[in-house]
């Protein structure tokens, strides 16, 4: 399954639910091939130290990313790629492969409403594809006592797109992971909320994988 983090604004978010995704998946036993699109490969550095056991590929060209993610998708059971900040001819490749993509964006009605714009690309890839990649907004970076306006669900509503229940929350802990080389749930009790959090949100958008994790579990027993 080829999972794409993309948003054609930066600084959404993206790197950081992508990373974490990755080190998640691993966790419940997944092979997880993780794709670093963006040319400043910021996400690679990141997931080397803090996800080693993640095979990382760098994709930098549109025709990289057509032509390698199916052979990727074959030799790991997830590949999460991480989006390219503003390269819309990346994102646009990026989403004519992904199966499932994950749309990070800020909690502002002036976000929500930019996200008409930033998810064009994604609608078309459906549009062609007929409804793939299936879709879903993650709110990030939001204040602790945010409560979703009105005005932003009706936004949200016109995109058509849902959004998923679990946010991320603006914490200095996720902005702190990178630099310890970590995912937040290594980061000890300090992380503890964020990383509860982290959990319930990759659960809620990938519920098989966390249920086989379950079935392996008590199989193990
Ligand atoms: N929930 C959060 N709480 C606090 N800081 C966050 C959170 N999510 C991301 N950040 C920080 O915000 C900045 C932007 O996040 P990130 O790099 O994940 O976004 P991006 O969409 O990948 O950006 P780009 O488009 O530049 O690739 C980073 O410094 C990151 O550490
Ligand atoms: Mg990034």
């Amino acid at each position: 399954m080829i999972i794409v983090v993309a948003n054609s604004k930066g600084g959404v978010g993206k790197t950081t639910i992508a990373v974490h995704l990755a080190a998640w998946l691993i966790e419940q036993g997944y092979r997880v091939t993780f794709c670093d699109c963006d040319a400043q490969e910021s996400s690679s550095h990141w997931i080397r130290e803090a996800v080693p056991a993640a095979k990382l590929v760098r994709l930098s060209t549109t025709n990289d990313i057509l032509n390698e993610l199916p052979q990727l998708d074959k030799e790991t059971d997830f590949v999460i790629a991480d989006g390219p900040g503003s390269d819309a001819e990346r994102a646009r490749a990026l989403l004519l492969r992904g199966d499932l993509a994950i749309v990070p964006c800020k909690a502002s009605i002036l976000e929500v409403r930019a996200l008409a714009a930033a998810t064009e690309v994604l609608r078309q890839a459906q549009n062609i594809r007929g409804g793939i990649p299936k879709a879903v907004i993650v709110l990030s970076m939001i204040g602790k006592n945010f409560r979703l306006t009105k005005d932003m669900k009706d936004a949200a509503a016109v995109l058509n797109l849902p959004l998923a229940n679990g946010a991320m929350i603006l914490r200095q802990v996720y902005a702190d992971a990178p630099g310890q080389a970590a995912v937040v749930w290594q980061l000890g009790s300090r992380a503890g909320d964020a990383a509860a959090e982290v959990e319930n949100l990759f659960r809620e958008i990938l519920p098989e994988a966390a249920r086989t994790r379950l079935v392996r579990t008590n199989k193990k027993r």
